[in-house]
């Protein structure tokens, strides 16, 4: 057996509450009573009907520019401060957003360049919304001058907990002004056009670029082939919107320092490496809206669910994140909008909290009466009052939250982690060849899901993460190698890590180059391999799996290989299992190899869920990871998850049952304390042990005596 560190991640057991005043969980809700001006009487009801709901926070301003600013330069801020006001007066605390995901129509009609311009160049009419050119200074000038008054009036608000900066930023813009800022992006990142021409292999086809003006974004009328171009327009996006949101931001650091800052994300959202807007934001907040009931099946997005709210409490280090937004019953924007099934609201609440959220939030608090989300679902329904099934569903997570205030601020220990890159992704998607889809975020899923059918506690980083608190990572398909990452998953391995390696890793470089002289590029020597060929399969195709007799993981079973066969060489490392099929038979699929005072493993196939849940299993025994119930290294029961969070005294163990059927866990000796059952709720009195019911949907808080591992 190798040896390894002694101790996980040493990060902080505690940490302070979002806002001094209000060590409590938030439950609110994004808000509009700029909607209901004419009617006042909607606000009082709205903040009776808060309090039945055990909602605490409201998310407010979030599309209220035209209502703050009707005209150019005339302020019409008193609704706002109506709302905040009543908000105070209640207890409540305001989530107070920056206007700009939407803009007035004034606004559009005097500066037309606010408006977003697409890759065939058109630029687009006044509509919809998150949809206006991040570079236009009118509208940077715009948005500092509302923020800057929003910040100056509500600055020493008791009502005022966070900022919200504008509303899920996303999208390209291709506008003249924002294809001069690429052009100045990339003369900052090349210096020379040599540089550049020789990142983009561009005399292939001839289209070497002989002066910076000729430099286009991706366009279906024009160039989409360049890979570095294409990597490179992504990046750009990224940071002129982390451009763009700085100036939101700047006048909130200035007129109010104390109050942390958020945007609201969109888990492995497409467009935006989120990673580069962490250095700028306080808190992490996404917007969760799992396809409950739909294809797939719960389990399959109750643990993607699980992969996102992890990325989001790992993209700030560990810290508690906020679920800015999901919904209280169904959304309005999918083919089949099914109604959230009894249990499933409070299970997927607790979800979040399990694993670090600090806020259950929802989109919306009462529908709108008109336009395009009259029918998403909202804690007031159109019927208006709270006899409903969903109004009772959130008034019980209300309930539940109330309970939790010891929760508040308490860490999740961690000793693995997932690498999931958003650049590595962008240049696995690019790549033409091989099979389509690629599936990287898929893969992803798959390993993340082995770590949480087995119970195992994992943070999902980047490849410029650090690895080192951690003594597994496991990076699939880790296509794109950027300067230093080889070397760190060396330092990593050797001082004792255990590494998780796939197919199809170490090809290209940070300009999605090829690496010569073989694959795995700078990762060969690490995982002892070099991989020759790589062989696609057409769906439904397999090719059988066999562990190598005696393997030093104590494999059995035949597993299926499926869409993508790597032909490996052993460079070092041993075989533990091999092809069973084709004229690969007999060569590696899975190895290992030794390296300092680690291990490598390197998963030459796309093989099926089980075998990567049976590895799992092996290496985290072999490691002795920690695990939710001490002494238990089996996968958890079908649909089970179980989450830990802890302050170092006590530790609150979350125990989720996703799937249909009643499962049960083994407490052994250990008593825990059920937190969550209240006077009246006909819950056990005393300390539990033993063997726990997990009805299904079912979750339970339960808080024993924290060990440190
Ligand atoms: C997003 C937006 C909200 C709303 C919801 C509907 O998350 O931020 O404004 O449109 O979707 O699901
Ligand atoms: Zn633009």
């Amino acid at each position: 057996m190798a040896s390894f560190p002694s101790s996980a991640a040493a990060r902080p057991l505690t940490y302070p509450p979002f806002a001094k005043d209000f060590p409590h969980m938030l439950h609110g809700a994004d808000y509009n009573p700029d909607q209901w001006q004419h009617m006042p009487e909607v606000l009082e009801e709205d903040m009776r009907m808060a309090k039945l709901a055990g909602v605490n926070s409201f998310s407010i301003g979030i599309f209220a520019w035209t209502a703050l600013e009707p005209e150019e330069g005339r302020f019409t801020f008193e609704w706002l401060d109506r709302t905040m006001d009543v908000l105070a007066a209640a207890g409540m605390k305001a989530v107070l957003a920056t206007p700009s995901g939407a803009r007035p129509a004034w606004m559009a009609q005097k500066y037309p360049e606010v408006l977003r311009v697409d890759g065939e160049r058109r630029r687009h009419l006044f509509g919809r919304r998150h949809n206006h050119c991040m570079t236009s200074p009118v509208y940077r000038q715009k948005c500092r001058r509302i923020n800057t008054l929003l910040a100056e009036r509500y600055a020493s608000h008791p009502a005022l907990m966070v900022w919200h900066i504008s509303n899920e930023y996303g999208g390209h813009c291709h506008c003249p002004l924002c294809e001069q800022a690429f052009r100045e992006w990339l003369q900052a990142r090349y210096g020379t056009l040599e540089a550049l021409n020789h990142a983009w292999w561009s005399a292939f086809w001839s289209h070497t670029i002989t002066d910076w003006s000729q430099i286009e974004s991706p366009s279906p009328i024009g160039e989409m082939g360049v890979h570095g171009l294409n990597l490179d327009w992504h990046r750009f996006t990224t940071h002129q919107t982390v451009d763009f949101m700085k100036n939101e931001i700047a006048p909130l650091r200035e007129i109010t320092p104390g109050v942390p800052v958020t945007t609201n994300m969109m888990g492995f959202f497409y467009d935006l490496d989120y990673w580069k807007f962490m250095p700028e934001l306080d808190i992490a907040s996404w917007d969760a809206y799992p396809e409950w009931g739909g294809p797939g099946g719960d389990m399959h997005h109750a643990s993607y669910t699980a992969m996102i709210h992890d990325l989001n409490r790992s993209l700030k280090g560990g810290r508690p994140w906020m679920l800015m937004e999901s919904t209280p019953s169904m959304v309005n924007w999918r083919g089949v909008n099914k109604l959230k099934r009894p249990g499933m609201h409070r299970l997927a609440s607790l979800q979040a909290v399990a694993h670090g959220a600090e806020t259950v939030q929802y989109f919306q608090w009462r529908k709108s009466r008109g336009s395009s989300e009259k029918f998403h679902g909202a804690v007031v329904d159109h019927v208006g009052h709270e006899n409903t099934r969903v109004f009772r569903d959130v008034a019980e997570v209300g309930r539940d939250l109330a309970r939790l205030d010891d929760v508040v601020g308490t860490s999740s220990q961690v000793e693995a982690a997932l690498v999931m890159d958003w650049e590595c992704r962008w240049a696995v998607d690019d790549a033409q060849g091989i099979r389509t889809p690629k599936g990287y975020a898929e893969d992803c899923h798959a390993h993340y899901k082995a770590l949480w059918r087995n119970g195992i506690a994992a943070d999902v980083i980047s490849a410029d993460g650090d690895f080192s608190p951690y003594r597994l990572v496991i990076a699939p398909m880790l296509y794109m190698v950027r300067p230093g990452v080889a070397e760190r998953l060396d330092t990593f391995v050797r001082e004792g890590g255990t590494l998780v390696l796939t197919y199809w890793s170490g090809v290209v470089d940070a300009s999605d180059l090829c690496f010569l002289g073989g694959f795995p590029g700078p990762l060969r020597k690490l995982a002892g391999v070099w991989a020759e060929e790589i062989d696609a399969l057409y769906e439904g195709e397999t090719n059988p799996v066999e562990p190598v007799p005696g393997n030093a993981l104590g494999l059995t079973g035949t597993y299926a290989a499926r869409h993508l066969c790597e032909v490996v060489h052993l460079e070092g490392a041993t075989a533990l299992a091999t092809y069973g099929g084709d004229f690969y038979a007999g060569r590696p699929a899975l190895t290992v190899n030794r390296f300092g005072k680690g291990s490598v493993y390197y998963i030459a196939a796309r093989l099926e869920d089980a075998f990567l849940v049976d590895l799992v299993q092996s290496v985290a025994r072999e490691m002795d990871l920690r695990r939710p119930l001490p002494g238990h290294s089996a996968p958890l029961p079908e649909g089970v998850s179980l989450k830990t969070r802890t302050n170092g005294v006590d530790e609150f163990l979350f125990a989720m049952n996703f799937s249909a059927s009643p499962q049960s866990i083994d407490l052994g000796a250990t008593p825990h304390e059920d937190v969550l059952a209240g006077e009246g709720d006909g819950a056990v009195s005393g300390p539990l042990t033993g063997v726990v019911e997990l009805p299904p949907l079912g979750v339970k808080v339960l808080r024993r005596k924290y060990v440190r591992a």
